[in-house]
């Protein structure tokens, strides 16, 4: 079984992408809600609700577990896998794709104040800083709406254009979505942003190595029971939410030969 975490809707947009590539495994999503923002808490707090989304998925009976968060990656997954002999999946803002591919020489960059402050974004930023010149912005407001359920609409186009614009007046042609929760509001981002400029998910990357990882572990399931997908959603607040957004997930999937 594999499990999936977030501080809440988020890491959905990246079980999507694993749906697409896995379609038979057994899937446990926990939505960590009740902590929810996970941008603004300390790296200690998102450490300690690592530990515990983990023993929980564990008990559970998760072979592996993709932490489909990039804060929480930040904070806390290279302490996970000390402490835990199971493997972990983690987030990684797409800055290379992005990097290599920028025809104006700026990037742009949304994420969590958490994640901009991780010295894993700050490695990777380092590497490409010479290059090309990376704008930043936090999503403010971005995570609310999402776990609202707001996805589209004046709301949510007026809470988008606040953080984008400035990386738009910057130059910027690649925005890369550096948080799992922002990928959800991609029709606004790419409306506001318009034609000329790409927006970047990381998540199909972290799917394609998943599946890598479950291959070489050999945990691809062989014998997988009907109907798929077999997802199983648990939050440690109000689960509706989620779930609403998981209904739209599934009802974008392809139909798969149950
Ligand atoms: N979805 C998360 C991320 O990828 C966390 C958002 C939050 O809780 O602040 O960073």
């Amino acid at each position: 079984m594999i499990g999936i975490f977030d501080s809440g809707s988020g890491g959905l947009s990246v079980l999507r992408e694993i749906l697409r590539l896995l379609p038979k495994e057994r899937y446990l999503y926990f939505a960590d809600n009740a902590f929810c923002p996970y941008g603004e808490k300390t790296p200690g707090f998102i450490r300690k609700r690592g530990r515990a989304v983990t023993d929980y998925l564990l008990s559970q009976g998760a072979d592996i577990i993709v932490v489909a968060c990039n804060t929480a990656t930040a904070a806390a997954i290279s302490t996970l896998r000390e402490e835990y002999q199971v493997k972990f999946i983690g987030m990684e803002p797409a800055v290379k794709p992005a990097a290599l591919s920028s025809e104006t020489g700026v990037i742009g960059v949304l994420a969590t104040a958490g994640t901009l402050k991780g010295s894993k974004y700050l490695t990777t930023k380092g590497l490409y800083e010479d290059d090309v010149r990376i704008a930043e912005r936090v999503g403010k407001g971005f995570v609310e709406l999402v776990e609202r359920g707001v996805l589209d609409g004046p709301e949510a186009e007026e809470t988008v254009r606040e953080s984008l614009q400035p990386l738009l007046d910057e130059g910027a042609d690649r925005i890369v979505l550096g948080c799992t929760h922002y990928p959800f509001l991609r029709t606004v981002i790419e409306r506001i942003a318009g034609p000329s400029v790409q927006v970047i998910d990381p998540a199909p990357a972290v799917a394609r190595h998943l599946e890598d990882v479950m291959k070489s572990e050999g945990l691809v399931r062989e014998d997988g029971t009907p109907p798929y997908p077999d997802v199983t959603l648990v939050a440690s607040g109000d689960e509706s939410p989620a779930r609403k957004i998981l209904e739209i997930v599934l009802s974008e999937m392809e139909p798969t030969d149950n």
